[in-house]
C-alpha cells in the first residue's frame, strides 16, 4: 500500500545545480529552493524531487556520490537541507532526495577502499573479479587500475562502479550469492544511508536505476525485488509515511517490489514517448532519432493513436491498481525536454492529459513556462540531456533572475532567445502555459475525482474521434487534432453527465449525448 499522502500529491522535479543562485556563484544552492518554495505551492506543486545534491566530482551531475551523508558544498550545508526540509514542510510540501543505491563514485571512501590488495571491510562491497586479467564476461568492467588484482564492475559510466548485492545466478566463482554476506552488508549500507536523510526530515526518495542492483537475475527481477521487500520492511517499521519511487518503468515489478510509485518513462518507442515523443524510427535512443517524423499523439495532425499508449499503460494500471501508483510525467533530467517538439498548445493538452490521469504526476522545472531544449555543449558527463538542464528562467533581469554572476561564470548559459519564456512574462500573460498548469493542478486538488486513486475508465479511443475517459464522476474529453472531432456517448455514461463544463481549453461541447470536441480542445465536465 503507497503512502497515503500521496493521494494529493503532485511533485516537482528540481536539477539544483540550475534552479536558483542565492550567492551569486553561477550554480544553484538550498537557500535558492527555499526562496522559492512559496513560488511552487503557489503553482500546485506539494513535494519536491531533487536530484542528487551529494559530495560528488560531478562526472554524471552528481549521481556519482562521493559521500552519501554529505551534501556538496556548492549546494550548501547539511544544516541548509535540514532547513530546506523544515521550510517545506511548513508549507506542506514533502522532499524526496534522489537515492543512488547501484554506484557510487569510483572517488568513495568505500571503494577507494576495496581497491586495495589487502583484504579489509570493504574488499567486497563492490563486483571485483578474483584476477587482474579475469574479465566480467556480459558486464562492462574496468582492469587495470587498482592495486587488488582484479577487474570491476561498472553500473554505468566509467566513474561510476557497481556496489555488490550479489548474483541471483551465481556462475563464476568470484560472485557472491545476492544472500552472502557481503550483499547483505551492501544492502544494510544503503538502509542505513535512507535512515540518515530520512531521520533528518526527508520524506522518501527516487531511486536511480532501481533495477539494477542484483546481476544475473531473471526476468522478474527477483533477487532485486527482495532486496526492495526487506527495505520496505525497514520502512514500514522504521519510516511508515516515507514514499519511494522507482526509476524501473515497469509499474507491475516495481510496486510488487514494495514501491509507492514507479515512472512510466520507458523510451522509446513505450508508453511515455508515445505520448509526447513518438518518432516513427525507435532504432536508438532519444537522442538519435531526435529528428525523425514525429507521431506523438499531442502533436497536431501528426496522426498518433493514443491506443498505442493506452494499450500498455492500462494493463499496467489495471494490474497494480491497488498496489500503488504509477507516476506520469512531463519530462526529466534525461529526457528532451517536451516543448522540443510540441507547440504551446500541444503543450496545454499534453499536460491536461497527464494531471488528469491516476497515479502521481511529475512536473520537471522550467516545463511549466515550457523552457526550451538548448544545444549546450555537455557539462558533467549530460552529453545530450545537458540541454534539458539549463537554469530555469525566472524573469527578464540578468540571467533570468537565475544567478547574479557574470553569464560567463553561470553552470550552463541561460536561454537568451527573444521568445524565451519566462515566470515574470508568463504570469503576466493571462492565456500562458503557466496559468494553464496551475489551473490544472488547482482543479486536481479540487476535485478527488481527478487524484491518484479514482477510476480511470475509457469510453472512446477510437482513430478520428475524441478521447474520452471517465475518473470517477467525471468526463474528460481530449482532441489534439486540428479538426473538430465528435462521439457518441454511451447511454450510461450520458445518464449520469450534467453537462457542466468545469474546465476548458478551447471548446468542448455535449448535445443530445453526443460530444464535440473543437479543434485542439479539452474539458473536464461533471
Ligand atoms: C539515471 C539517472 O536519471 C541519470 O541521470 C544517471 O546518469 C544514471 N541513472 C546513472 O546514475
Amino acid at each position: 500500500m503507497a503512502a497515503k499522502w500521496l493521494k494529493d500529491t503532485v511533485f516537482y522535479e528540481i536539477y539544483p545545480q540550475s534552479f536558483k543562485d542565492t550567492n551569486g556563484d553561477g550554480i544553484g544552492d538550498f537557500n535558492g529552493i527555499i526562496e522559492k518554495l512559496d513560488y511552487i505551492k503557489g503553482l500546485g506543486c506539494n513535494a519536491l524531487w531533487i536530484n542528487p545534491c551529494y559530495d560528488s566530482p560531478f562526472k554524471d551531475a552528481g549521481y556519482d556520490v562521493r559521500d552519501y551523508k554529505k551534501v556538496a558544498p556548492r549546494y550548501g550545508t547539511n544544516e541548509d537541507l535540514f532547513r530546506l526540509f523544515e521550510e517545506a514542510h511548513k508549507r506542506g510540501i514533502r522532499v524526496l532526495l534522489d537515492l543512488v543505491p547501484g554506484h557510487t563514485s569510483e572517488e568513495h571512501a568505500w571503494f577507494r577502499e576495496s581497491q586495495k590488495a589487502e583484504r579489509n571491510e570493504y574488499s567486497d562491497r563492490y563486483i571485483w573479479t578474483d584476477f587482474c586479467f579475469q574479465g566480467a564476461p556480459g558486464f562492462p568492467y574496468v582492469g587495470g587500475e587498482s592495486e587488488r588484482s582484479g577487474c570491476y564492475v561498472l553500473n554505468f559510466f566509467k566513474c561510476q562502479p557497481a556496489l555488490n548485492y550479489g548474483f541471483y545466478r551465481v556462475t563464476e566463482p568470484w560472485q557472491k550469492s545476492f544472500r552472502s554476506p557481503a550483499a547483505m552488508a551492501t544492502r544494510e549500507a544503503i538502509k542505513d544511508i535512507m535512515r540518515f536523510w530520512l531521520s533528518h526530515g526527508c520524506d522518501g526518495f527516487r531511486v536511480d536505476m532501481a533495477a539494477s542492483l542484483v546481476k544475473n537475475d531473471d526476468d522478474r527481477k527477483t533477487g532485486t525485488s527482495t532486496v526492495w521487500r526487506d527495505i520496505r520492511r525497514m520502512l514500514d517499521l522504521e519510516f511508515p509515511d516515507a514514499a519511494i519511487v522507482a526509476e524501473w518503468s515497469n509499474p507491475p515489478l516495481a510496486l510488487r517490489a514494495g514501491y509507492d510509485m514507479d515512472f512510466c518513462l520507458n523510451e522509446p518507442g513505450g508508453c511515455y514517448s508515445t505520448l509526447m515523443r513518438d518518432y516513427a524510427n525507435y532504432g536508438g535512443f532519444i537522442n538519435s532519432n531526435r529528428n525523425a517524423e514525429d507521431h506523438s499523439y499531442f502533436k497536431k495532425d501528426a496522426g498518433g493513436d493514443i491506443n498505442r499508449f493506452l494499450d500498455e499503460y492500462l494493463s499496467w494500471y489495471e494490474d497494480t491498481r491497488d498496489l500503488g501508483y504509477i507516476s506520469m510525467l512531463t519530462c526529466n533530467h534525461d529526457t528532451l525536454r517536451p516543448s522540443y517538439n510540441l507547440a504551446p498548445r500541444e503543450l496545454k493538452l499534453a499536460y491536461a492529459f497527464l494531471f488528469t490521469l491516476p497515479g502521481v504526476p511529475f512536473l520537471y522545472y522550467g516545463d511549466e513556462i515550457g523552457m526550451k531544449y538548448l544545444d549546450v555543449p555537455t557539462k558533467e558527463g549530460g552529453y545530450f540531456r545537458t540541454g534539458s538542464r539549463t537554469p530555469m528562467q525566472w524573469d527578464d533581469s540578468a540571467n533570468h533572475g537565475f544567478s547574479a554572476a557574470q553569464a560567463s561564470d553561470l553552470y550552463l548559459p541561460v536561454d537568451l532567445s527573444p521568445d524565451a519564456p519566462t515566470v515574470a512574462s508568463q504570469e503576466a500573460d493571462p492565456d500562458s502555459l503557466l496559468h494553464t498548469v496551475r489551473a490544472l493542478l488547482a482543479l486536481r486538488h479540487s476535485e478527488e475525482d481527478l487524484q491518484a486513486d479514482a477510476v480511470l475508465q475509457v469510453i472512446c479511443s477510437e482513430k478520428d474521434r475524441p478521447l474520452v475517459y471517465r475518473r470517477g464522476s467525471l468526463l474528460c474529453v481530449v482532441n489534439p487534432s486540428g479538426r473538430s472531432l465528435e462521439t457518441a456517448l454511451p447511454a450510461d455514461v450520458c445518464g449520469k453527465l450534467k453537462g457542466e463544463v468545469i474546465f476548458s481549453i478551447g471548446e468542448v461541447t455535449v448535445e443530445n449525448g453526443r460530444i464535440c470536441a473543437g479543434a485542439q480542445g479539452f474539458a473536464v465536465m461533471r
